[in-house]
């Protein structure tokens, strides 16, 4: 069944919305004005999934796309509305969640946009077809594999390596296997981790090393899934990433921030935030990105995590800077076993970047605390309002939110939050 409407607005998730008979559309790749013929493919929450059949006119922000896959490949969405329109739309998703919970909007900052080529890490599906591997990106959700052929958001030396990839790996690649690969950017070179199930011989894993070598890469790795620790098959160069004044070899696979431009952005919202001579507790502490950014102006940094390996890379990397004395770790699930007002009874800061799902124990936690400032990094705006209000009933207000562009054209935004204890 075609329709004949009118785009009004951007929806959370990336699609244009418009109303076909007091029933919501959702229209992937919309732009608000946009005249369109569109048809019905399935529900979508509270209304209507629908494609474009026809343009009829195009709305005052539609933009030529930057990339030639776009519309095609899963990973942007929202590369035909103008950089202002798209930048607009981001930062008002942070003060409709705030909004939502009554919070105060006014401290919410511009957002910081993020620029093409900033990318440091990608994560592509791979299929075996013969001489060749099928690597690329998802289409929008479905396991079709897009071979990209170029990508505007991808580090230039990450881009650039996709069709060499597609014929290296080929011949060690697991027969019938379809898995992933993840690859990051650092400061010794490619860091690169095959995720496919399946056995890699002796002669595979020969194969793989030699690879490492033509490719010239920093270090290559090996698990059959994300829940298994990795194994290097080749280390070249230390797969080095820069937290403050700590080199940090993260393990295979593991967190950080997917821009570069990004992290800086980000870690230098929490340093400024964090007093010199501060005891600073950070509850979701990685590999270090914000830990050690903040450890040579702090007295002290406590860093809590659940990931074993990645604390053992924060602490190397502490140590390896002159900063062992200061800096501690604790691998601890703050889910299972929350840290309590005792735990925090000395700190004078606490950073919080949990996953999308937030972190409402510990900002309970932290709400009945006395810990004067928190700082707190979100992916996701929905669950960071809902923690937000939860520390304002403590008295915790914040004083100023950045909104943070880290994933160019895609729905998701970041953000920085500064709250303060007020007397
Ligand atoms: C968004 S990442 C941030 C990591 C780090 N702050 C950074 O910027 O690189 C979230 C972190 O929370 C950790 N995490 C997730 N659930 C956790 C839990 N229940 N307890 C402790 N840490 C958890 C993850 O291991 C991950 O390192």
């Amino acid at each position: 069944m075609t329709a004949t409407v009118t785009v009004t607005a951007i929806g959370s998730g990336g699609d244009g919305l418009a109303d076909d008979g007091g029933e919501r559309l959702y229209i992937p790749h919309g732009a608000p004005g946009d005249r369109l013929v569109v048809e019905r493919e399935g529900k979508a929450g509270d209304g209507w999934r629908a494609r474009i059949v026809e343009h009829l006119a195009d709305g005052p922000d539609r933009v030529p796309p930057a990339c030639r896959h776009f519309g095609d490949c899963g990973g942007c969405s929202l590369q035909h509305v103008s950089a202002a329109a798209y930048q607009a739309w981001k930062r008002d998703r942070v003060v409709e969640a705030l909004a939502r919970q009554g919070i105060d909007t006014a401290c919410i900052a511009p957002l910081v946009p993020a620029a093409p080529g900033d990318r440091r890490r990608l994560r592509l599906a791979v299929r075996p077809m013969g001489v060749r591997l099928l690597l690329g990106f998802n289409a929008a959700a479905s396991h079709r594999i897009v071979e990209v052929t170029e990508c505007p958001v991808a580090a230039p030396a990450l881009a650039t390596l996709l069709p060499r990839l597609r014929t290296a790996l080929a011949p060690v690649w697991p027969r019938r296997k379809d898995g992933d690969i993840a690859l990051t950017l650092t400061e010794g070179g490619v860091d690169l981790l095959l995720v496919v199930p399946g056995e890699f011989t002796g002669a595979a894993r020969t194969a793989l090393a030699r690879l490492a070598e033509e490719l010239d890469l920093a270090r290559l790795s090996i698990a059959p899934d994300d829940r298994t620790l990795a194994e290097p098959i080749a280390i070249r160069r230390p797969p080095a990433v820069r937290f403050g004044p700590a080199a940090v070899v993260p393990p295979p696979g593991g967190f950080l921030q997917a821009g570069l431009a990004a992290e800086r952005t980000l870690a230098g919202l929490v340093a400024e935030a964090i007093p010199a001579g501060a005891v600073v507790g950070d509850l979701h502490a990685g590999c270090g990105t914000f830990a050690l950014a903040v450890a040579s102006r702090a007295r002290r940094v406590r860093a809590f995590d659940r990931d074993g390996p990645a604390l053992d890379a924060l602490l190397a990397g502490a140590r390896a800077a002159g900063l062992g004395a200061k800096v501690a770790v604790e691998r601890r699930d703050l889910d299972r076993r929350p840290l309590t007002t005792r735990d925090m009874r000395d700190w004078t800061a606490a950073i919080l970047d949990p996953p999308r799902a937030g972190a409402a124990a510990q900002a309970a936690t932290l709400a009945g605390a006395a810990v004067p400032i928190v700082v707190y990094v979100s992916c996701n705006p929905a669950t960071f309002a809902r923690d937000a209000a939860v520390l304002a009933s403590g008295g915790l207000r914040p004083q100023r939110i950045t909104p943070v562009d880290q994933f160019l054209w895609s729905p998701h935004v970041e953000l920085v939050a500064v709250f303060r204890r007020s007397a």
